[in-house]
């Protein structure tokens, strides 16, 4: 499953006794045995197949790259079909195994927060998940031709988004920088430095230092497999 870009980490938050916890209500928590109670679910999730980012291009220039058609519709960092089917699949399975009992059966504000990055990728997942999560029940539905009704999200400001700390969480970005000049990782990634050349190789424009890199190149490749840009031979494994 080389290609499977979306995860989901549920985390149930179990609170000892029958009373809420200050600021719930008691109507959404679930009883899960006699002194149990479900207080709160965390489902966090991925945004699906997308095309390049400009960005990823511009660190690995390749002549196949240049031609912006490729992109069509969708364009550059944006998701694509396939990203949109396998939304759609995580919301509907969502809905099946934790219809009545995590989900209630309808969308009601009060008991779900909805939050993304402010990418148009991400909304666009959530969107669409969102779609098959809350189809509209009989009460909600507001078009007779259409089996949807808007569900609203947040996206928090760059600088508070905490989904965002590989760029903007200043103690996270210090810590890496040392860990990447430690002896330990020093030593971890000396067996890779034959690949490193190799890569810079295949790439000359480019600059392959670091495991990140090394990330950041299989992210574009799988990216523009989404488009229909096969991997380069020597990739292939
Ligand atoms: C979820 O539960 C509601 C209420 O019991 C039911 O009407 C609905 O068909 C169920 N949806 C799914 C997808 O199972
Ligand atoms: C490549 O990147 C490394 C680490 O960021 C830097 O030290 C080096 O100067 C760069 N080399 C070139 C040719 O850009």
């Amino acid at each position: 499953m080389r290609f499977l870009i979306l995860f989901i980490l549920l985390a149930l938050v179990l609170c000892e006794g029958t009373e809420p916890l200050p600021g719930t209500t008691s109507e959404p928590a679930i009883a899960v045995d006699n002194d149990r109670l479900l207080a709160n679910t965390v489902l966090l999730a991925a945004h699906g197949d997308r095309t390049p980012d400009q960005d990823e291009l511009d660190k690995f220039p390749s002549k196949e790259h240049y031609n912006d058609e490729i992109y069509f519709p969708y364009g550059k960092k944006a998701l694509t079909n396939k990203g949109k089917q396998r939304a759609y699949l995580v919301g509907q399975y969502l809905r099946h195994r934790y219809n009545n009992t995590i989900l209630s059966p309808m969308y009601l504000p009060d008991e779900t927060y909805i939050q993304t990055t402010n990418y148009a990728r991400t909304q666009m997942t959530v969107l669409t998940a969102l779609a098959a999560l809350f189809e509209p029940t009989p009460a909600q539905k507001w078009n007779p031709n259409l089996n949807w009704q808007p569900v609203p999200y947040d996206t928090p400001a760059y600088e508070d988004d905490d989904f965002l700390y590989y760029y903007q969480c200043q103690r996270y970005l210090r810590l890496r920088e040392k860990v990447y000049v430690s002896p330990e990782f020093e030593e971890q990634m000396k067996p890779y430095e034959g690949l490193y050349k190799y890569l810079n190789k295949m790439f000359p424009a480019s600059n392959i230092t670091t495991s990140e890199d090394v990330f950041y190149l299989d992210n574009l490749v799988q990216a523009l497999e989404n488009v229909g840009v096969p991997p380069p031979q020597w990739i292939e494994c």
